[in-house]
């Protein structure tokens, strides 16, 4: 049963957010200083970066160049206490560029299971494989792009347009990978929402659309703890994302409190000085300045740390901040600390240590076996967050049909073996990942034909299967007369690095590709049990399959990874009841998103685009304009039924206002005294250089790479202003307190047990907010007649409002409403919230 209530109205027109200019007046990059999780490890980095030289500092935090060494991304190391360097690797669903690892299912898919059980396996499985290599960081995981618009390249990477979901899938996803002792690393930030321009777009972005959007996942993210963030390509309000002291200093170090350090993107840093004092703490991939140094950081640093242009605390504070980090996850001494066992840039055993100069041939990779058996949890998630969009007659579960015809190209093996394209960049065979660097090699691909046929095989069951989708006559050949014909098509993204089929990253139109929708009327047309199986970026406009009489099924199984044949079959025979729910929502049109995707600018030299969207994208956006979505977001169904009954709201006694953060920082700590002298700061006598290779001493009196546009205040090193919503590592630790409990109780009413995910949602009031925002759910696992009882805990920060007057979140007097339901459209529970302690609402 599905209720739309209008309780409060549809929010008519954005106020126009009257935010004050704090841009780059001048923030100094916060000097870290603990805190919550991070005490410990804080005073060990203390007393190790304490006895280091300005050029091992140094050292920390520079690249050694492209290529330059065995992972995609390796600092410099410090031998004189045989501290090796870092190593860091790609990427946020597997281990790219390596063997025997797992290819696991993209974060949008471990969204869609709204399990956060399954999030944080996933993460610590990741985590153990990059472990098991030898990999100190992991990059990943995604929370930007969020999803503004759904032709987004790279939104498969993280979970989706709504930052609540997003924000605990990056939480899990980042405790599951750091209790393995991996370094996570909360990307790309921040409003990489395109790959279009992305190395040079403008995004112009009002205060209280970052802070109650594309913030939020990364508050949670430094909340859970993340050791590293790294800064995006575009630029915000006019500055590089990578010198941008508003968006680092300011809201991360400062607001967020985050403790760990900020990489850049793999050429993202674009000055010496703006990047230092803008807040970076780590260049990547380190070379790519002007010479002598070849960097705009190694030997550079140093020569502008010696003239005083970089002050010393601002160099301490990034060796702390990578130490902090790396001691956070490694609890062993540096002894227990794995070797690098693998090179990016060979399959071979034995190739150079150092590729880009060709030098030192050693056995490189070891092929060590880090699988071990996540493909159990590969197959569970993928089966998991398959989203059952349709299901007519019964058509599903399939129960031993006599005959069953597989149509389509993206049901079948790629030619050449899963890794056949370089990035998964092709069209190939069935699409189990994008393309782009967020890739990992498969170590096999379980396809859906080959499942289907083993199924079939067992069951008796008549196997036909065609490939081509563009012999349309073969396809009905083959499907005409079979008792279900399963028709597969994709909708594939990634990264702008790779142009398919004339994408550049993006999604040049939200159809299917590879002539998937005439594939699908073709079958439908002779048909009338016709599956479609969707493996797609993010929705594809599908109104026709949706109202077509002969299309009895629709799911969208999007990239699950390795095991992508098996989690399906689960779900289509019936032996995993489906419990994916859209984390997206399914338009009739790209123009009912509201935001659009800027392809061609009028001045592609400096292009610029206002999010004046604010925070109504996706559902928001929808509800907003009354627009009647094809499936909302939160929607999927279930081989079996749900009652929703007895919402209870508790008040807890906390007030309605909070103690907002207040005093000061110490004034900038310095750890050790810079030996100034040239011997000090030079390559010791004699040492052999490798060519190309960043190093991190002094080539000559000559600093190079240009100052970016950092304000006078950002070489400050006396005590700072601690922020109102600051304070503690996520924000102000009242911000968490929890102000409501909601519970309600949901039953199975149906015949078969099932997995319910109730969510929660709230109207916050006034035109400025959304019609309802996402604030909590469950996954809720109950037999047939079973009821349990699901209890959200709302916090403070889940019903106030960013207040840019006041910089700080404030629960307003509009009343509120909360809604219990199984998609944002079918509310199923609903009831006003009472004001909380000593506050009553204004009607
Ligand atoms: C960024 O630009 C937007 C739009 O021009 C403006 O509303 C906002 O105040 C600016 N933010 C900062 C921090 O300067
Ligand atoms: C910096 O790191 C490089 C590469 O690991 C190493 O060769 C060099 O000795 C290090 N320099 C210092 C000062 O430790
Ligand atoms: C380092 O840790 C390993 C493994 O826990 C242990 O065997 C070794 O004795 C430790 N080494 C030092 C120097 O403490
Ligand atoms: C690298 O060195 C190997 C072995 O010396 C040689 O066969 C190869 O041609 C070299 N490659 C390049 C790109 O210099
Ligand atoms: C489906 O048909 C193609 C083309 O004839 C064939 O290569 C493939 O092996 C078949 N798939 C299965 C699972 O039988
Ligand atoms: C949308 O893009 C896909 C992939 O490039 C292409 O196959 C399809 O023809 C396009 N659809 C339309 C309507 O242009
Ligand atoms: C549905 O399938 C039947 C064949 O069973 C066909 O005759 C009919 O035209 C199809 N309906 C549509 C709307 O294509
Ligand atoms: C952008 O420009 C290209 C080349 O002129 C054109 O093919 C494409 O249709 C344009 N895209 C949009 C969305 O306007
Ligand atoms: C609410 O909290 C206040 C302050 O912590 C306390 O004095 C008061 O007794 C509490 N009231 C209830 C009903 O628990
Ligand atoms: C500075 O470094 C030079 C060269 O390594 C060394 O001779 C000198 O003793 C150092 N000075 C201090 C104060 O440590
Ligand atoms: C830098 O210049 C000064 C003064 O000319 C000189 O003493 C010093 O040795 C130079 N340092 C290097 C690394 O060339
Ligand atoms: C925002 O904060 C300012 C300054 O504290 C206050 O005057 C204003 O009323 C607040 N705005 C709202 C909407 O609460």
């Amino acid at each position: 049963m599905i209720t739309l209530l209008v309780l409060a109205g549809l929010a008519a027109v954005v106020s126009a957010a009257d935010t004050p200019s704090i841009g780059n007046a001048g923030f100094p990059s916060p000097w870290a200083s603990g805190g919550t999780g991070w005490d410990d490890a804080y005073a060990k980095a203390k007393a190790f970066v304490r006895g280091l030289t300005l050029v091992e500092k140094v050292n920390l935090t520079t690249g050694t160049g492209w290529e330059a060494d065995r992972c995609i991304g390796m600092t410099g190391s410090i031998p004189r206490l045989g501290f090796r360097a870092f190593c860091l690797q790609d990427g946020p669903l597997g281990i790219r560029y390596t063997d025997h690892n797992s290819a696991f299912p993209a974060g949008i898919n471990v969204a869609a299971t709204f399990s956060r059980g399954l999030m944080r396996r996933r993460g610590e499985a990741m985590g153990e494989e990059f472990r098991g290599k030898g990999i100190d960081i992991q990059l990943g995981p995604v929370a930007g792009p969020l999803g503004r618009v759904p032709e987004g390249g790279r939104n498969w990477e993280g979970f989706g347009p709504d930052p609540y979901l997003t924000g605990i899938a990056m939480a899990e996803t980042i405790e599951g990978i750091q209790s393995r002792g991996v370094i996570a690393c909360a990307k790309h930030y921040i409003l990489n929402e395109q790959e279009h321009y992305r190395g040079r777009i403008d995004v112009r972005i009002d205060d209280k659309t970052m802070h109650e959007l594309y913030l939020w996942p990364f508050a949670d993210a430094v909340r859970a703890g993340v050791g590293s963030v790294m800064c995006s390509y575009n630029k915000i309000n006019g500055t590089y994302a990578c010198e941008n002291e508003w968006t680092t200093n300011y809201l991360l170090k400062n607001e967020l409190s985050f403790q760990g350090f900020v990489m850049s993107d793999w050429g993202a840093q674009h000055s010496t000085l703006g990047s230092a004092l803008g807040g970076l703490d780590m260049a990547m991939p380190g070379d790519g300045g002007a010479a002598p140094y070849g960097a705009l950081w190694g030997g550079a640093l140093t020569e502008a740390v010696l003239k005083g242009d970089v002050p010393q605390w601002r160099v301490d504070d990034m060796a702390i901040r990578i130490m902090a980090a790396y001691f956070k996850v490694n609890t062993g001494n540096f002894s227990s600390r794995p070797e690098v066992t693998f090179s990016a840039w060979t399959k071979k055993s034995i190739g150079p240590l150092h590729p880009s100069s060709n030098k030192t041939f050693t056995v490189v990779n070891e092929f060590v076996d880090v699988q071990s058996n996540h493909g159990a949890l590969i197959r569970e998630i993928g089966a998991k967050s398959v989203v059952l969009l349709k299901n007519e007659n019964r058509a599903l579960p399939l129960k031993m049909p006599q005959s069953i015809a597989v149509i389509g190209e993206d049901a079948q093996d790629t030619p050449g073996g899963p890794n056949a394209c370089a990035e998964r960049g092709c069209i190939k065979g069935t699409v189990a990942m994008g393309y782009g660097s967020g890739t990992a090699e498969f170590p096999y691909l379980v396809s859906p034909a080959t499942a289907l046929k083993l199924q079939a095989t067992s069951d008796n069951t008549v196997f036909i299967n065609t490939t081509s989708n563009w012999d349309l006559d073969a396809a009905k050949a083959a499907a005409k007369g079979a008792s279900v014909a399963i028709v597969f098509a994709t909708a594939n993204a990634g990264e702008n690095f790779i142009v398919l089929d004339g994408n550049a990253g993006d999604r040049n139109n939200m159809s299917l590709w590879d002539n998937g929708d005439e594939l699908i009327r073709a079958v439908a047309s002779v048909n009338p049990n016709t599956v479609v199986v969707l493996h797609t970026a993010g929705p594809v406009i599908i109104d026709y399959a949706v109202q077509h009489p002969n299309i009895t099924a629709i799911l969208w199984a999007g990239f699950p990874g390795q095991e992508s044949g098996n989690g399906l079959i689960d779900v289509l025979y019936g032996n995993t009841n489906p419990q994916g729910r859209t984390p997206f929502t399914w338009g009739k049109s790209e123009k009912d998103y509201g935001a659009e995707l800027l392809f061609n600018s009028s001045n592609p030299v400096a292009p610029s685009q206002t999010f004046d969207e604010g925070i109504f994208i996706d559902y928001r956006a929808f509800d907003k304009a009354s627009i009647e979505p094809t499936y909302p977001f939160g929607f999927g169904l279930s081989y079996t039924t749900f009652d929703y009954l007895d919402l209870h709201i508790q008040v807890q006694n906390v007030s309605a206002s909070y103690k907002a953060m207040s005093g000061a920082t110490a004034p900038a700590p310095l750890y050790g005294v810079v030996n100034k002298t040239a011997a000090a700061n030079t390559a010791p006598e004699g040492f052999e250089k490798i060519i190309p290779y960043v190093y991190p001493w002094l080539i000559a009196n000559s600093s190079t790479g240009g100052s970016g546009g950092f304000g006078p205040a950002a070489i400050n090193g006396s005590a700072q202003p601690l922020l109102p919503a600051g304070g503690a590592p996520g924000g102000n630790s009242g911000l968490f307190d929890v102000v409501y409990t909601v519970s309600a109780t949901i039953k199975n009413t149906g015949g078969v047990a099932g997995t319910e995910i109730p969510q929660l949602y709230v109207q916050l009031g006034g035109d400025e907010n959304p019609f309802s925002v996402l604030r909590g759910f469950d996954e809720i696992v109950l037999k047939p007649g079973e009821a349990k009882t699901v209890t959200f805990g709302l916090t403070r920060r889940d019903v106030s409002n960013w207040n840019s007057t006041s910089q700080n979140w404030e629960i307003s007097t509009k009343e509120k409403f909360v809604f219990i339901g199984s998609s944002v459209a079918a509310v199923r529970l609903h009831a006003t919230l009472p004001p909380p302690q000593g506050m009553s609402w204004s009607f």
